[in-house]
């Protein structure tokens, strides 16, 4: 009964034919099949040009058709136009074009799905604020899909460059109890309040509540009050204390009101967490780990890069070559201070030691790294010996200001007991995280990258809402 499964076989892209060091001019003769989605028609008298994407890269691929093609009618019928889909089959041949070294002579095409003429993107350029209304649609344009192929590739070069180095990729927990930032900048997850069909017209004192008038969280999904997680970071320090070197990439939550270029409500991390090392150790392996991935991206994504270079930041390029060759500098904190002291510039937000950078502060100096203030630093930062300042580093890169954020770990029982009461946090809801510091504790040492502002920093993109397919900010999570 029944027949095998076929052969799965990669498909002919775009970026196969066109990629190749001689831009397809080796293919040349060869009868290939194209899909894709029509970017524009240009009806002539005696040949009709068509322009076909299918997102493997930027070039289309330009389809040539006289009128004795099979499917021509379809063209005549107004059936093919931008926005539908299509399937072509034709010849390779080189390109009278200055654009292109070949393209296709069409023998057939076919409509796979028409589009309405309400198609929102149509040839003319539409803003990036008018795209991100049209969330679904936006991987269709240039900017949007060379976004989703740097970004891919970045993720890509990130699992690379853990696995070539001994790291163990760990999935940490969306939800938990704990809040590792301290921050308070959290979305609940409850069963308390009823499910999205019911939600709209649920009365208040649905939610049950003690005699005392609170909320009765021993009646909730999990026993107790559970949040989106702000960072996989605690547990990650958990493998670390076992498998050594570890790393997490995925998905943090944060509810914080900012509305600004560079913050999202959901964004993806990347935290690597090192056993048996230093904040020197630390930072090197960060600097390490974005030379590499700025290296790959320009390696492999160069069609993607001239375009941002062109159409988003002139010298994107340069600025990325900058960043694989040269030296990182280490500025410490007190150092950054007193450099933003000197500034002959005028800060909104008034400079003095002991504050927390921010991004206009970050801006100025442009470069990286420095120990950080308790006050202000998260209670797992591992205490200087001055009693003042904790091993913690941000690195800050041009137009981003801080794409990481990282600090050696408190490992140090008693100092994290008293870390913990001076916050006045529980030492009984941290009692895992304590007892890595009781059973084998080691030195270690990590870091947070936001995804999305790497994607920033690459591409040059100026909003972060561009960086990532579906942006979630205040306000706003349609899509
Ligand atoms: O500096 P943060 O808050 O550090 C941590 O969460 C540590 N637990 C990381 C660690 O040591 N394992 O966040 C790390 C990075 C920031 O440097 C920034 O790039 C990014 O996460 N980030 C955001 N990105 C987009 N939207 C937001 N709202 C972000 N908040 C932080
Ligand atoms: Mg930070």
């Amino acid at each position: 009964m029944g027949n095998t499964v076929g052969e799965f076989r990669k498909k002919l892209k775009i970026a196969d034919i066109k990629g190749g060091p001689d831009e397809g001019l080796n293919r040349v003769g060869q009868t290939v099949v194209v899909m894709g989605w029509v970017r524009t028609l240009r009806v002539q008298s005696s040949v009709t040009f068509l322009e076909v994407n299918d997102g493997s890269s930027l070039s289309n691929m330009q389809c040539v058709m006289n009128s004795d093609a099979e499917g021509y009618d379809q063209v005549e019928s107004g059936l093919i136009a931008t926005g539908a889909s299509i399937w072509v089959q034709g010849t390779l041949v080189a390109s009278q074009g200055s654009k292109q070294k070949v393209e296709l002579k069409v023998e057939k095409v076919v409509v796979v799905g028409k589009s309405d003429p309400s198609y929102p993107i149509q040839k003319k350029r539409v803003s990036r604020e008018f795209l991100r209304t049209k969330a679904h649609l936006r991987p269709r344009t240039n900017t949007f899909g060379a976004v989703a192929r740097v970004r891919n590739a970045l993720a890509y070069a990130t699992h690379k460059f853990f696995q070539e180095n001994g790291f163990v990729w760990i999935s940490s927990p969306i939800i938990t109890a704990s809040d590792c930032e301290g921050a308070g900048e959290q979305f609940c997850v409850t069963t308390l309040i009823p499910s999205s069909r019911e939600a709209a017209d649920s009365p208040v004192d649905a939610i049950p509540n003690t005699k005392n008038g609170l909320i009765d969280w021993s009646q909730d999904f999990f026993g107790k009050p559970a949040f989106l997680t702000v960072s996989g970071q605690l547990n990650a320090e958990t493998y670390a204390t076992a498998l050594s070197d570890v790393y997490t990439f995925g998905p943090t939550f944060r509810a914080e009101n900012s509305n600004t270029s560079r913050h999202l409500a959901e964004f993806w991390m990347i935290e690597p967490e090192l056993a048996f090392a230093d904040l020197d150790d630390d930072m090197a392996c960060a600097t390490a780990y974005l030379q590499y991935v700025v290296r790959h991206v320009l390696d492999n994504c160069k069609e993607d890069m001239e375009f941002f270079n062109t159409w988003i930041e002139k010298g994107v390029i340069d600025r990325l070559n900058d960043v694989a060759e040269k030296d990182f500098v280490q500025l410490t904190y007190t150092d950054a201070i007193g450099l933003l002291l000197k500034a002959k510039k005028k800060f909104e937000f008034p400079v003095k030691w002991g504050c927390d950078l921010q991004s206009e502060h970050e801006r100025y100096i442009t470069e990286e790294a420095f120990k950080g203030c308790p006050e202000i630093k998260a209670f797992y930062m591992r205490q200087n010996d001055d009693g003042k300042t904790v091993a913690a580093m941000d690195m800050l890169v041009p137009r981003v200001g801080e794409l990481i954020g990282g600090s050696q770990r408190e490992e140090r029982l008693d100092y994290l007991e008293n870390r913990l009461d001076e916050l006045k946090l529980s030492k009984e809801s941290y009692w895992w995280y304590l007892d890595l510091r009781r059973y084998g504790s080691v030195p270690h040492a990590g870091f947070g990258l936001g995804f999305e502002r790497l994607v920033q920093f690459a591409t040059g993109i100026e909003n972060i809402r561009d960086a990532i397919p579906f942006p979630r900010a205040p306000g706003s999570a349609e899509f």
